[in-house]
Formats: C-alpha cells, structure tokens, sequence
C-alpha cells in the first residue's frame, strides 16, 4: 500500500466525517503521522458526535499504549461508553450490556453468559457452521458471479448467531436489517444521513431486537430448547440468573459484534487473498497448515472494529501524556495493528509469520467473547470458498462503509466458474 500522508499532523480531523470518506492509503498515512508525531493525540468533538457533544477525547494511535489501556480497565473504564457518543440513559436498557460495564457488573453477567459460550459449546455448533457456510455457496454457485458481501459474507455470520439463539427463519431477515441500522454509521445506504434521525433509527432497532428476545425468553421459560437462547435464560450463578433486560441487551450486543465484524473480517480477507495472490496459492496448497495463523493476519490487517472507547476513572498518564479524571480515550485498534515498533511489515500480508501481537479482538477484561466462534466462522468460510469456488477472483474495487467505528466493505464484485448446488 502506498500511504498519502497529510502535510501536517494538524490537518488531521477524525471529527470530521470527510476523513471517514477518504481511501484508506489516506486515512492509514494519517494514523502513521499520528503513531509518529502525536501518538497521544486531543481531538474536540465536531460532525461525528451529533447529537450527544462532549468535550473531545484522546486518540491512542500506538499498540504499547492501546494495551496499557486495555489492560488496565478500572483506569480505562468502558461504564459511560464504548463509542465517541455517551451512551444516553434511554438507549442503556437495549445496548447496556456488558461491554459497556465495567467489574464487577461486567465480571458477574460475563461469567453468567460464558457458561453458555464454552468452547464446548462451539464444538457443538460446528455442524451449524458448517451447514450455513454450504447454504450460502449453494445460493450463488450456479451463477458465476455475484457481490460477495451481499450474498457471502453478510448473510452467513447472521444465519448462524440466528441458528445458534434459535431466532426463527423468518426473522433473520428482520435481525439482519437492525444490525445494519445500528452498526451502518452515516451510510445513506443503511438510513439517513440526518445523524439526529438516524440516532433515533438506531435505537429503534435496539428496541425492536429486543423485543424478539422478550418474546423468545417467555417461550423458552414456558417450553425450554436445547438453543443458546435457552441454555442463556437457565444459566445461574450462586442461585442468580440473567433478567429479562440483560438477556435482551446481551442479544442486542451478540447479534450486532457477531455480525458486522465477522462479515468485514471475511470481506477483507477475500480481498487481501486476491491483491496477495502467492499468499492465497501458498494457503490453498495445504489449507489447515496455515489457517490459524492466516486468519490472525486477516483480523490484524482487516481491523474490522476501527476503535472502543474507554474514560479515565481517575488522573492517570499514558504514552507520557497526562490525562484527567473522565477523559474519553480511543483506542485506535487500526492503528495499533499497523504499528512499525511491533509489525515488521506493517502494510504486507504474510500468512506464515508468526507471532502476530494483534489487538483485533481487544485485550484485557473485555477481550472478545466471540473470539472462538468468529475464528470457526472464519476458518469454515475460507475452506468451503477454496473448495468449491477454487478460481473466484475480485473483480472491481470494493466500496467502502462510511464508518469511524466499522471497518467496513459494502459491496465487492465477484466471478468463479459455476459449479454444482450440494
Ligand atoms: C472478526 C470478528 C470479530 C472481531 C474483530 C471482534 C472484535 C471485538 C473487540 C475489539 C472487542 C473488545 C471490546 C472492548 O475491549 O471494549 C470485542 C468484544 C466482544 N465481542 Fe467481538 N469481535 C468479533 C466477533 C465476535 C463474535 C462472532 C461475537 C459473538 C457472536 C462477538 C461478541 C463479542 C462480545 C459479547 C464482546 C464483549 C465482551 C466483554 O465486554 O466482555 N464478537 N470484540
């Protein structure tokens, strides 16, 4: 990648959705003037914080100081917020689960909902995966062509978290439309570009995804069902069992970190296997020799989550740079994840190195719950393409989400050779 560096490190403005809009060679010259220059940098808040303004929030653009933050989470709290924008009061009952809480509220619904989220569990629904991932191939296959995201990536992470709950046939359609409108940012392609609008759009969908989970709740506690949704509604600890509004705000969390990351990781990775073709030949010739670390490099390259935020407890300093009691504080996994002082080639794509200190999946207490499923979604993914679309090649530049928070691709032309439904 041939980066475009801004003149000046204060021509930088990650307020303004313009450089939201920009090619990634500009925003990614941008955050490595930032690591370079100003690694802790003040950012006031403009365009991207309507319609709930504060008074501006730190960016940490370095790996050794996203870590620091990340590990050190009664400092770095997630309770006020996880996004630039306070989480406001009326939208905590659909989006205040545990990510945004802070131990031991956090600790307690984690180890709650964990139990249900083993990797034993997961070995169990690697038969769903599986079976989803041969559903979405055989919907394409015959065509020879198609736009992976819409028909491949976005409709398999959803069909599967959906199997998994036991979320009805007919309302995947509906779950996957709420996730876009949560996670779409100021895409006029999922909602309207009046931020105010599209904030009062957003918690609408929160509000009718967790009305579904009500409704599953009441039925599995009148008919239990061997789904994650029952084992969630049954699992206890020392005698307490998750409420009816955790379960629901938990749902909201799932379906929507389930989705739109795994759906970009995927949409990435495709990407980058066909810009690196040696790579894609190399992990082709012997898929499960280089699958794990493969997909590592995908998450640290892709970075599907650009940020979280967190806000200082109390006076504290990182990267040298002093910081005052309730703070905002980026942590620019983007940038981390490019970082000259711990990736030799920042900027390549090689499948076979190894470690790879990537912060994709975040660090410390909040270090994704997901991790084991979307690694399965992703490795499952990979090798049915490979298998059964062997020459798929991209065909056209992919378009890109407008997002600060989601790293996200929209839509990415594709063409194989057609091959039989299974
Ligand atoms: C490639 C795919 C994924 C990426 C890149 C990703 C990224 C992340 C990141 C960066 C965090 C840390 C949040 C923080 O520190 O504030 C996180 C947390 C979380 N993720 Fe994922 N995620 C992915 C897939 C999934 C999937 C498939 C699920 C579930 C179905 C999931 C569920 C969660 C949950 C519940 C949390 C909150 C954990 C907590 O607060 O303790 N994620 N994820």
């Amino acid at each position: 990648m041939q980066l475009h560096y801004p003149d000046s490190v204060d021509d930088i403005d990650l307020s303004n959705w313009d450089f939201w809009r920009k090619g990634l060679e500009e925003r990614e010259g941008a955050f490595a003037l930032l690591r370079k220059e100003r690694p802790v940098a003040f950012f006031e808040e403009g365009e991207t914080s309507v319609p709930i303004q504060g008074a501006g929030y730190w960016v940490l653009s370095r790996h050794a100081d996203v870590l620091h933050a990340s590990l050190n989470a009664q400092i770095f709290s997630s309770a006020k917020g996880i996004t630039i924008i306070d989480t406001p009061p009326e939208a905590r009952e659909f989006f205040g689960s545990m990510i945004v809480m802070d131990d031991p509220r956090h600790k307690r619904l984690r180890s709650l909902v964990s139990q249900a989220f083993t990797p034993r569990y997961l070995r169990q629904v690697e038969n769903d995966v599986q079976e989803a991932a041969r559903r979405v191939i055989n919907t394409v296959i015959e065509r020879g062509e198609c736009d992976f995201v819409d028909a491949i990536a976005a409709p398999f992470p959803i069909q599967i978290i959906c199997d998994m709950l036991g979320v009805p046939d007919s309302q995947h359609a509906f779950v996957f439309e709420q996730t876009n409108i949560i996670l779409g940012g100021i895409d006029p392609e999922y909602g309207t570009e009046d931020m105010v609008e599209r904030f009062t759009e957003v918690l609408q969908a929160g509000q009718s995804l967790s009305q579904l989970m009500a409704d599953m709740r009441q039925q599995r506690l009148q008919h239990p069902t061997d789904d994650l949704t029952s084992a969630l509604v049954y699992a206890e600890l020392d005698g307490d069992r998750l409420t009816d509004q955790e379960l629901s705000s938990f749902f909201v969390l799932l379906v929507a970190a389930g989705n739109e990351t795994t759906r970009n990781a995927i949409s990435h990775g495709i990407k980058l296997l066909s810009d690196f073709p040696d790579q894609r030949a190399l992990w082709q010739s012997d898929f499960d020799a280089y699958a794990k670390t493969a997909i590592e490099k995908i998450v640290r390259w892709a970075s599907p989550v650009i940020y979280m935020r967190r806000t200082t407890t109390c006076d504290t300093e990182v990267g040298g740079q002093p910081l005052r009691q309730g703070e905002k504080v980026l942590l620019l996994y983007a940038s981390a994840n490019r970082d000259e002082a711990i990736f030799a080639d920042p900027y390549g794509f090689n499948i076979t190195r190894s470690p790879n200190e990537h912060l994709g999946f975040g660090a410390g207490a909040h270090f994704c719950l997901g991790v084991n499923l979307a690694r399965r979604e992703m490795a499952v993914m990979f090798r049915e393409l490979f298998q059964r679309l062997p020459d798929l090649e991209i065909t056209g530049d992919p378009e890109r989400l407008t997002h600060n928070f989601i790293h996200g691709i929209k839509h990415l032309p594709c063409r194989f050779s057609p091959g039989p439904i299974i």
